[in-house]
């Protein structure tokens, strides 16, 4: 066990990291990289998902692995014009070094394809996981969910909203360890953010009704995931309900609650804390927002150093 002085320690040098976060991901996101590495070393195992622009798949190369390797079509790209957006997933995953955010262990191309090695997550993605064993019991969401606070600080240190914040971008390793994924829809948050990025159903009011927004979109998300984790439904909504029913929901209704054994009075205040329609009074909107959700009482007993 660290003695209170080392965990001290610990913590003194993770707030430094942080705050040269986004100094350091400016330096290095500039240098031009190149890795030799072909598509015809890896062996595919087997498909572990499918997005928009092709494939993930579970992969090892000369031995070694088994890797996450994320094809991305070339036709696909050039067709949607999303050639800026997939150059800035690359990059930040490159050089982005937190232990709660997926990183890069290499990328190279071919004719057809853009090729992405991550460190495979041998439990899939959250999503997965609640459909394979239903709710998360509480205190072992906490554990979950602290690690994405983790990763939500450390992306807006580096000034970097997510915006595709969901249970299939969060990526479930040994040990119960976590790492946020996906960073397709990722934007510098300098200044005014406007535009419609990632999933409806964890769009936040203000992004779903065309005004500016900020980092707090992704802590929005977060209410939504918590209360799906819990109680394996939508705050506001049903899973399949239609596109503008899914918006008035959002932009109008309020949270639908449950009674459940897995859902304290203390998560729920978190939920609506974090589920608060206008961004100005939402939990995480003052910044350094992640230090107002870590101090939730719902955290109180998990260690957020490690
Ligand atoms: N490193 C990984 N380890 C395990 N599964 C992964 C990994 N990366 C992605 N996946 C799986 O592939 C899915 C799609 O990957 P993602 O990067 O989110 O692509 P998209 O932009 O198409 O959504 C994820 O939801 C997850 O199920
Ligand atoms: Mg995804």
């Amino acid at each position: 066990m660290p003695s209170e002085a080392e965990k001290e320690l610990a913590l003194a040098e993770y707030y430094e990291k942080i705050r040269n976060a986004r100094v350091r991901l400016q330096t290095e996101f500039d240098k031009n990289e190149r890795k030799e590495v072909d598509i015809k070393n890896f062996t595919a195992l087997s498909v572990i998902g499918s997005g928009g622009f092709g494939s993930v798949y579970k992969a090892s190369t000369n031995g070694q692995g088994p890797y996450a390797v994320k094809v991305q079509k070339k036709s696909f790209i050039r067709k949607y014009g999303l050639q800026k957006e997939i150059i800035l997933e690359r990059k930040l995953m490159a050089y982005m070094d937190s232990p709660f955010v997926m990183e890069l262990l290499s990328h190279f191309k071919d004719a057809d394809n853009l090729y992405l090695v991550m460190p495979l997550a041998r439990y899939g993605d959250l999503y997965k996981m609640l459909k394979r064993s239903g709710a998360v019991p509480e205190a072992r969401a906490v554990k979950i969910i602290i690690q994405v606070v983790l990763a939500l600080e450390y992306c807006h240190a580096c000034s970097l909203i997510h915006r595709d914040l969901k249970p299939h971008n969060i990526l479930i390793f040994e040990r119960g360890r976590v790492k946020i994924s996906d960073f397709g829809c990722c934007v510098r948050s300098d200044g005014q953010v406007f535009g419609m990025a990632g999933t409806s159903l964890y769009r936040a009011p203000e992004m779903l009704k065309g005004d500016y927004y900020t980092e707090a979109v992704d802590w929005w998300s977060l209410g939504v995931i918590i209360h799906q984790v819990l109680l394996l439904e939508l705050p506001f909504c049903g899973k399949y309900d239609p596109k503008p029913l899914v918006i008035s929901s959002i932009l109008n209704a309020s949270i639908r609650t449950f009674k459940s054994p897995n859902y304290s009075e203390t998560a729920e205040n978190l939920v609506r804390s974090l589920l608060e329609k206008n961004q100005a009074n939402r939990l995480g909107a003052i910044k350094p927002g992640a230090s107002f959700v870590k101090n939730h009482d719902w955290f109180k007993n998990v260690d957020c150093t490690s």
